[in-house]
């Protein structure tokens, strides 16, 4: 074995059960087979109260660091072995233009229920908490979406508008049913915030962001794709853009896409599946699947900051721990309770569905 991977099993097994690795799906094989717990956002969400450990260690980009610090036990430490991998579109809701929209259209007479994705920083969540929202992940954002609907006079979904679009669709919400904000200096643009604008009749809402991976899968590709490979099946993640996601013959969170890979192999071995989602994921499938089901990339999708966490960062950070001289993942004490209230309101929605 490689010599930082054996130093890693090394530490790993001197720090035993003080230490628990957990790793998002779009990490990169290196990182991934050191992992105690891989997942989907939803998984490793879920599995945060459970854990025991003293020391986190978290391989995936900083929301999902902050959203482990939310859930974790009081002492316990959470560390991003690359805390400078930051989700891009975490990046396009900040928190105080999330609260003056918000507030505009409290103000204006519209109780509407902010949803926002689980990509969003923990400051984000707050404003979401306070306004009496939640969050979603890809892998629930449809019974969280109906839950907010119920709730009141609309949805305000942010950051991704692909994944609102696709799952407001999904609920029979059509183009007269949303909106997609165009947003100023200052909360709503001028024309938006006229009483007579479309969107206070609007049930839902679209904060203008996206992934910046994944809103770059085209049409295009999957008609190369279908011509290339006649019969072959195309599933994508729902951050791609609706028009995408219309064409394919499923769509879903990563773990979604992969137990479909693994149902295809079993069920239909020759078969082949194209995957519009991160290039490490479409790249693990391909391999475990190799000789039942061949698995393909609709397109180049890699995220960087996902690839920021590597064998060399991990064992740092385990170095680290084991010598006393690791800093831990340090968050603004005052915005936890309202940004934890989003993260255990959304696993009570799915866990009474
Ligand atoms: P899921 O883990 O919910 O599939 O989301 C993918 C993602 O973009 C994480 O950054
Ligand atoms: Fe964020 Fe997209 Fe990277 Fe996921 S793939 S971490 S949504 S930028």
């Amino acid at each position: 074995m490689h010599d930082t991977a054996a130093a890693i099993t090394a530490l790993k097994s001197r720090l035993g059960s003080r230490v628990c690795i957990m790793g998002h799906h779009y990490q990169n094989d290196a990182v991934v087979r050191h992992c105690d717990i891989t997942g989907d956002s939803l998984e490793l969400a879920r599995r945060v109260p459970d854990i025991t450990a003293d020391h986190i260690v978290f391989c995936g980009v900083y929301f999902m660091g902050e959203s482990a610090v939310l859930l974790a036990k009081a002492g316990q430490q959470v560390h991003l072995p690359a805390p400078d991998a930051d989700c891009a579109m975490s990046l396009m809701s900040p928190a105080e233009s999330a609260r003056a929209v918000l507030r505009q259209l409290h103000d204006g007479g519209r109780r509407v229920i902010p949803v926002a994705y689980v990509n969003t920083t923990l400051a984000l969540k707050a404003v979401v908490g306070e306004f009496g929202g939640t969050v979603c992940t890809s892998a629930n954002a449809r019974t969280v979406m109906r839950w907010a609907l119920d709730q009141g006079q609309g949805v305000l979904f942010l950051p991704d508008r692909h994944l609102g679009r696709n799952v407001g669709k999904q609920l029979g919400l059509g183009p007269d049913d949303w909106h997609l904000l165009e947003l100023g200096a200052d909360g709503l643009s001028p024309a938006e915030r006229d009483p007579a604008h479309r969107l206070w009749k609007t049930p839902l809402l679209l904060w203008p962001g996206c992934c910046p991976i994944h809103d770059h899968l085209t049409v295009e590709q999957i008609a190369a794709a279908r011509a290339a490979h006649p019969g072959c099946l195309v599933m994508a993640h729902p951050e791609c853009r609706p028009e995408v996601i219309d064409l394919c013959d499923g769509a879903g969170s990563t773990s979604f896409l992969i137990n479909e890979a693994a149902r295809l192999a079993a069920e239909k071995p020759g078969s082949t599946l194209i995957v519009g989602t991160e290039t490490n994921l479409v790249d693990r499938l391909g391999e475990r699947h190799a000789g039942s089901c061949t698995v393909l990339p609709l397109g180049p999708a890699i995220c960087p900051d996902m690839g920021k966490v590597t064998e060399k960062n991990l064992l740092a950070t385990l170095q680290a721990i084991e010598t006393g001289t690791a800093e831990p993942l340090e968050v603004d004490q005052a915005l936890c309770p309202p940004a934890r209230q989003t993260l255990t309101r959304m696993l009570e929605i799915c866990a009474a569905s």
